[in-house]
């Protein structure tokens, strides 16, 4: 499999502005009931894209994804492919925690919509990691199950798609589709992993030697 090379967008956002704007947004009814808007964590000019559904209780304090008991295992996992937050960008579908949260509502999702996506158009990233079936059916545009869409990459947005179970599936338990979701999320990770690794220029191509350039 190989990283789509065509750039998918014309202009990058003015991405800070677009963030002051999320973070006043009015648009849908969750404003009411959020402590802050939840942006996003780790480096936004990274390669690789994590995308969940919507901040929970702690995010909502917090004004960062993932950083409950969902986050923490997304955190081990990452670090067992030898990545952590200042190698990827984390956001949701919506910004704003659902009450009780309770799933995110189509209008929901579609006010929210332009935030997500001029994230993707600021970053252009080489991989986007799906958490679940919002981020999944977001990303896919199409209303297909995570159980089913997982296990294979796609190309979506030049960039290379790797659906996942939520990391909240894993910590529940159970099987999903037959699948254990944490030994499935670390296939898929390992996945990620392989992908950002071919994505990488060889060695000798990125910085010629000395030697090559008749320097020895
Ligand atoms: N679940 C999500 O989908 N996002 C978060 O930020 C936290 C939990």
């Amino acid at each position: 499999m190989s990283l789509p090379t065509e750039p998918p967008f014309t202009a990058r956002p003015d991405i800070a502005s677009i963030r002051s704007e999320a973070l006043g947004c009015t648009k849908c009814r969750l404003a009411e009931g959020r402590t802050q808007v939840v942006w996003a964590d780790g480096n936004l000019d990274a390669e690789l894209l994590f995308i969940g559904e919507a901040p929970g209780f702690h995010e909502d304090k917090q004004g960062l994804p993932f950083v409950g008991a969902a986050g923490q295992l997304l955190d081990r996992l990452l670090g067992e492919i030898d990545l952590d937050r200042t190698k990827a960008a984390i956001v949701n579908v919506i910004k704003c925690r659902p009450p009780g949260n309770r799933d995110p509502l189509p209008d929901e999702i579609e006010s929210c919509k332009p935030y997500l996506e001029a994230q993707l158009a600021h970053m252009r990233p080489k991989v986007i990691v799906t958490l679940g079936n919002f981020a999944t059916q977001f990303v896919l545009d199409e209303r297909v199950g995570i159980s089913r869409a997982r296990g294979r990459p796609y190309q979506r947005r030049g960039a290379t798609v790797v659906p996942t179970f939520h990391p909240a599936a894993a910590l529940r338990g159970g099987r999903f589709g037959g699948a254990n979701p944490i030994d499935a999320i670390r296939a898929d990770f390992q996945e990620v992993k392989r992908l950002l690794e071919a994505s990488k220029p060889a060695a000798a191509e990125a910085e010629p030697q000395g030697e090559q350039l008749g320097l020895f």
